[in-house]
């Protein structure tokens, strides 16, 4: 591997994953907040009150970071930690935490990549309807404002949001997420308004934090038949076009794919495009040019046609044949996926920097009697990711940097505690922290790309 000197190996973590402190200083509630609280919805019924108790550690957390090397740390930003409310009222305290943060990065010499939206919305505006709202959108922008006003000379990266089609298929398709909604028609106009509200962000960030890179974060599922049958193609093309393509196509100025607006108004799930809320000049906002691309990898689906009863679906994923790992999360370990994907989104929509900002595993591997986290199936799979992406930067992807998810363990959405993703080890009890072999080797990596033979 010869990445240039300036390619940015990072790690990346998540505010309501790590932070706790979730009724401090004066931040208001968000969606997982109240999610989390709702009987049956985590698995193993925790929450992020507490988490890693990284607001109350991140000078800690940061010195850690930098006893592994990485350049850049990417972490988000607790909307109602700014704007207890979603909109209107500043809490002072909020912006003050990140500012401590951002700058104890800065003084070890780490780049902060801020995401604005990891999926924790302000509970104020979900009460007003959240994503489903049109008014949602705008009530971004402002947070947008106040943020990059505040923090716009410190920090030079930003993301508007990471994977919104999680946040609305998880969130309001299948609602296994916060705020646990099942209702594809919901899912569709949320995923409108996340796209509309990074497009409304984009020119607020440039004006506020001159010089900064914006960029939003997708999360890439490459999709491949399970046969070869004409069927199966069929359905591959649905299924990218559901998750990846309404994404990617109106960021890129495309509009939304036609094939997938056709199916989603015959079906009743869209209204006609005279009455959509898709409204005159949304794509030409949703277009707004930005810097970079951020890709998240963890899996690849093999997908096949199958149309349910209610004549609901017309994909499912099934298992490979023949032999595969999987990770805890029971997500098939497939590196040359992580390939596919920048090579697809290269060829297809050409963006100029692309960032991996999230690829990592989850392993349960704990302290031995040494007292260190021995995880070398978590080294032998970022290994075999690294070698992916760097071949496809070898073919002319512009990939410009790679974050580990995730620089600790921590809270697991709708798995709770269940799974480590960390290249940190974290006791929740006593809030100790333990740097994992894989930390250790990545350490190696980022110095000079050993580890990688
Ligand atoms: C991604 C999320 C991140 C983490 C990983 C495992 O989809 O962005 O917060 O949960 O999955």
């Amino acid at each position: 591997m010869d990445f240039p000197k300036d390619f940015t190996w990072g790690a990346a973590t998540s505010a309501y994953q790590i932070e706790g402190a979730w009724n401090e200083d004066g931040r208001g509630a968000s969606i997982w907040d109240t999610f989390t609280r709702q009987k049956g919805r985590i698995e193993d019924s925790s929450n992020g009150d507490v988490a890693c108790d990284h607001y109350h550690r991140f000078k800690e957390d940061v010195s850690l970071m930098k006893e592994i090397g990485v350049k850049a740390y990417r972490f988000s930003v607790s909307w109602s930690r700014i704007l207890p409310l979603g909109r209107g009222k500043i809490n002072p305290k909020g912006l003050d935490f990140y500012k401590r943060l951002v700058d104890e990065l800065l003084k070890n010499g780490i780049i902060p990549f801020a995401t604005l939206y990891h999926w924790d919305l302000p509970q104020a505006l979900e009460d007003e309807g959240g994503w489903r709202s049109r008014e949602t959108a705008f009530a971004f922008s402002e947070y947008a404002d106040v943020l990059s006003r505040s923090l716009g000379d410190r920090i030079k990266h930003w993301i508007t949001h990471n994977e919104p089609s999680v946040a609305a298929f998880s969130g309001y398709q299948y609602g296994d997420h916060a705020p646990g909604v099942k209702d594809l028609k919901a899912a569709l106009r949320v995923s409108h308004h996340l796209l509309l509200s990074h497009g409304l962000a984009v020119p607020i960030l440039k004006k506020n934090s001159p010089d900064s890179e914006i960029g939003i974060t997708l999360v890439n599922i490459p999709a491949e038949p399970a046969s070869k049958s004409a069927k199966d193609r069929e359905a591959v093309r649905s299924f990218d076009g559901y998750y990846n393509r309404w994404f990617l196509d109106p960021l890129y100025g495309r509009g939304y794919p036609e094939d997938k607006l056709g199916e989603y108004i015959q079906s009743g799930d869209l209204p006609e495009r005279e009455k959509s809320f898709i409204k005159k000049d949304d794509l030409e906002k949703i277009a707004s040019p930005f810097n970079f691309l951020g890709i998240n990898y963890y899996f690849r689906l093999l997908i096949k046609n199958e149309i349910l009863p209610n004549g609901e679906k017309h994909f499912a994923s099934v298992p490979p044949k023949g032999k595969a790992g999987y990770t805890e999360m029971g997500w098939e370990v497939y590196p040359a996926g992580l390939y596919n994907a920048l090579k697809r989104v290269s060829a297809d929509y050409n963006p100029a920097k692309i960032y991996i900002t999230e690829n990592g595993v989850s392993y349960s591997d704990g302290p031995g009697k040494d007292g260190k986290v021995h995880d070398a199936k978590r080294i032998e799979y970022l290994k075999n990711h690294f070698l992916e992406a760097y071949r496809a930067f070898k073919e002319g992807v512009p990939l410009k940097g790679y974050f580990v998810w995730s620089l600790l363990d921590n809270f697991e959405w709708a798995k709770g505690f269940s799974q480590r993703f960390g290249i940190i080890w974290v006791d929740y009890k006593t809030q100790k922290r333990i740097i994992k072999d894989s930390g250790l080797w990545y350490r190696k990596v980022i110095e000079g790309e050993k580890g990688l033979e």
